[in-house]
């Protein structure tokens, strides 16, 4: 019913991830936005807002506030008083802002890696002291190194940055994964901040997404979810994303943090998630059901590439983590830029040997990378 298959022609827009090969013929599969429409009901809403024509300082519209409470409850069983959410204009603000609001400087933040870059630069922004905590890779299945986190915890951690959905490695975190994270955290009274961009975006049937903060009432309380309708419904460039703090104590000293200096969010933010999240769960679901065609395309076509390339099966996200090592390629950007393919380097998310691949697109946009990088991986390795 809905249209995914159109290629629509982003150059000239400013699109950042466009932009980057401005007058090279590479295909972009980096940024992690999508080259898809958003929803129509989405685009009318936004539009019936232009034509108001007034764009004057906006606070939540009526309604806003009550898709989210509404959404939080119908897709994850999540009762979350309205008072507890603040809207931001972006979720790295929201993991900046965290930053500075739990501990002191010198203090500690664990960060699981290989994850998401500003997971690394929100605590040195904020004169926090970056740790980073391996997570466990084995056989392209990623997992948490509980002993490892817990060896990680000194006597000045504050708190632990968590991204589940996982951003690059594609996992869903299972519920007993979070309660045991749930029990350091408590153990060591750790804040937890979850960045659940990603949650609307599960595409193994099999996998649910369990927001962190509804492993129990004590974990609520120790913790700040950073949530957007941007990820699922393409919608990066609105700048509208909101954090769910359900302690008060916390709360206040988020709101201190950001105060003077992030600024409000648009109208069109606004007006554009509360369409999403109350009008647009059929376009999400075919869009779910379309990802999971270009995941499984990928997959297969890296099968039959040359150099022994593996993903990680991808539970959640549109974005796939390749596994390179065995290639014998050392700097698999610049090659596959060469030949026609924008990829992202591993390193920038301390996972040095892989690419991050970006497969929210027109399926035949992504037909056209795979051939791109099956002829240079012909040409440069043998099977
Ligand atoms: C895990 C994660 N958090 C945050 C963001 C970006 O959020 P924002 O654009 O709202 O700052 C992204 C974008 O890729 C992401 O993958």
């Amino acid at each position: 019913m809905f249209d995914f298959d159109s290629v629509i022609d982003r150059r000239g827009t400013g699109s950042e991830k466009w932009d980057k090969y401005r007058g090279r013929d590479i295909l972009p599969m980096w940024v992690a936005d999508m080259d898809f429409r958003s929803p129509p009901a989405v685009i009318a809403a936004l539009r019936e807002r232009v034509e108001h024509g007034v764009f004057g300082y906006t606070d939540s519209p009526p309604g806003a506030t009550d898709a989210v409470v509404e959404m939080l409850a119908r897709d994850y069983g999540w009762t979350v008083d309205p008072a507890w959410l603040v809207w931001l204009p972006g979720l790295v603000c929201g993991l900046n802002v965290t930053c500075r609001a739990v501990g002191e400087p010198g203090d500690e933040v664990l960060t699981l890696v290989p994850v998401y870059p500003p997971f690394f630069s929100a605590p040195r922004n904020s004169g926090r002291g970056l740790v980073r905590v391996p997570m466990h890779g084995e056989d392209n299945r990623w997992t948490i190194d509980f002993d490892r986190l817990k060896a990680a915890v000194t006597a000045r951690t504050r708190l632990l940055l968590l991204c589940n959905p996982h951003n690059p490695v594609g996992r869903v975190f299972d519920r007993p994964e979070l309660e045991r994270l749930a029990e350091i955290a408590a153990a060591a009274d750790l804040v937890v901040c979850a960045d659940e961009i990603h949650c609307g975006l599960v595409l193994d049937p099999r996998k649910r997404h369990v927001p962190f903060a509804t492993i129990s009432s004590e974990s609520a309380q120790r913790s700040i979810t950073l949530l957007s309708p941007s990820k699922t419904f393409n919608l990066a460039g609105l700048g509208c994303s909101f954090a769910v703090i359900p302690s008060e104590p916390l709360r206040r000293r988020f709101l201190q943090a950001k105060a003077g200096i992030v600024p409000m969010v648009n109208p069109f933010g606004y007006t554009a998630a509360r369409t999403a999240y109350r009008e647009c769960e059929d376009w999400r679901r075919e869009l779910i059901a379309y990802l999971c065609g270009n995941r499984d395309a990928l997959a297969e076509a890296l099968r039959e590439m040359p150099g022994r390339l593996t993903m990680a099966a991808v539970e959640g996200t549109y974005l796939a983590w390749i596994d390179m090592r065995r290639t014998g390629i050392d700097a698999p950007v610049p090659f596959f830029e060469e030949a026609g393919v924008g990829l992202q380097d591993g390193r920038e998310f301390d996972g040095p040997g892989f690419v991050r691949l970006n497969f929210g697109c027109p399926r035949s946009v992504l037909q056209e990378a795979l051939a791109r990088m099956r002829r240079a991986l012909s040409a440069r390795v043998r099977a």
